[in-house]
């Protein structure tokens, strides 16, 4: 496994700090991580705070492993579900994780998946056209619901989940494809059909992969994961505690979207107060160390703050919120 575990954590400092402004770093408090993924905020998040516990999410067989691997030293105060989080409400039910202090989503995919040809994530290598995080259900892969879908049905997914400006061009190809009998059914394929289908000045102007944001399109779909997020947001509203944080790291404007609305219904219900009024990104040296990173976008919830200071949608002094500890 050592050779996947590339997966580099985004902006863990900042995570820590958002958490220690409500959480005593000795406190006995309860964390859930929504996406473990590798495990690598968990570890930061369970060293800094060396009697807390964690219950933590995923529904990537392979990420579990990992982490399982990643977090030995702590396994003690960890507990590992193998489901989606967008269920976390409705499993936090009556467990003695309810009232969490502090949950935290780190949405998307991990490295790890990305640099598996096997599970079809990345236009940049070639295998099977999957995608599904989770392949121990009966979901239907990217391959399946390309060979599926109408035209419109395809080319509303590539819009709405990839903004892709081309989409019904791509979708209209894909349909000619199917009635040759040659649906994609790899990742390289559907990158070849889409450079076939792009004029190459159109492909030029992209100033990305020409494949890149069907890629994302298709995976968000596969997953259901603009659901998954609306629903993991309310599930954790309800498992959070009095004063507890949730903090959400988004990779593209469609989760930020979702992510900054529901925080600001939640403000306006008078339910809690967010922690800075604009999302955090990570450091110019965060970014240059780890290309991944550059398009993170941190936001932190703090459920019944309603004091004017956060309000007004500043950025807490870290060193002041006593207030709340756990
Ligand atoms: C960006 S990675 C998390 C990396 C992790 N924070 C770390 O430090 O290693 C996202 C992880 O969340 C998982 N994931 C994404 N959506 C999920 C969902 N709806 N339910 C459960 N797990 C999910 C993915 O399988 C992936 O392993």
């Amino acid at each position: 496994m050592a050779a996947l575990d590339t997966h580099v954590p985004v902006m863990t400092r900042e995570i820590i700090e958002i958490f220690e402004g409500q959480i005593r770093p000795n406190a006995e408090a309860v964390f859930v991580d929504a996406t473990l993924g590798a495990g690598g905020h968990a570890k930061a998040v369970l060293e800094r705070f060396p009697r807390a516990s964690m219950t933590a999410f995923d529904q990537d067989a392979d990420a579990r492993a990992l982490a399982s691997e990643n977090l030995s030293g702590h396994m003690g105060r960890v507990r590992i579900i193998p489901e989606n989080f967008r269920d976390i409400g409705r499993l936090a039910e009556g467990a003695d994780w309810h009232g969490a202090s502090g949950i935290l989503f780190d949405l998307g995919v991990s490295n790890m998946q990305l640099v598996t040809p096997e599970r079809g994530f990345s236009f940049q290598d070639d295998g099977p056209l999957d995608m599904r995080m989770n392949r121990d259900d009966d979901s239907i892969t990217a391959a399946e619901l390309i060979a599926t879908k109408d035209v419109s049905e395809l080319a509303r997914i590539f819009r709405d989940y990839g903004e892709e400006r081309h989409a019904y061009r791509i979708a209209k190809a894909i349909a000619r494809a199917r009635e040759r009998g040659e649906s994609p059914a790899a990742t390289g394929e559907l990158t070849a059909l889409i450079r076939r289908t792009l004029p190459a000045p159109v492909q030029r102007k992209m100033g990305t992969h020409p494949a890149r944001r069907v890629f994302q399109a298709l995976r968000i779909a596969v997953n259901s994961e603009m659901e998954a997020l609306s629903e993991g947001l309310d599930g954790a509203l309800a498992t959070t505690g009095h004063m507890g944080v949730i903090v959400v790291i988004s990779y593209h404007s469609l989760e930020d979207r979702i992510v900054k609305r529901r925080f600001l219904e939640w403000v306006g219900a008078g339910l809690g107060g967010v922690a800075a009024k604009r999302p955090i990104t990570p450091s110019g040296e965060e970014i240059e160390a780890n290309r991944s990173s550059r398009s993170a976008k941190l936001r932190a919830f703090i459920k019944g703050d309603t004091s004017d200071k956060r309000k007004k949608g500043r950025r807490p002094d870290l060193n002041e919120s006593a207030v709340g500890k756990a």
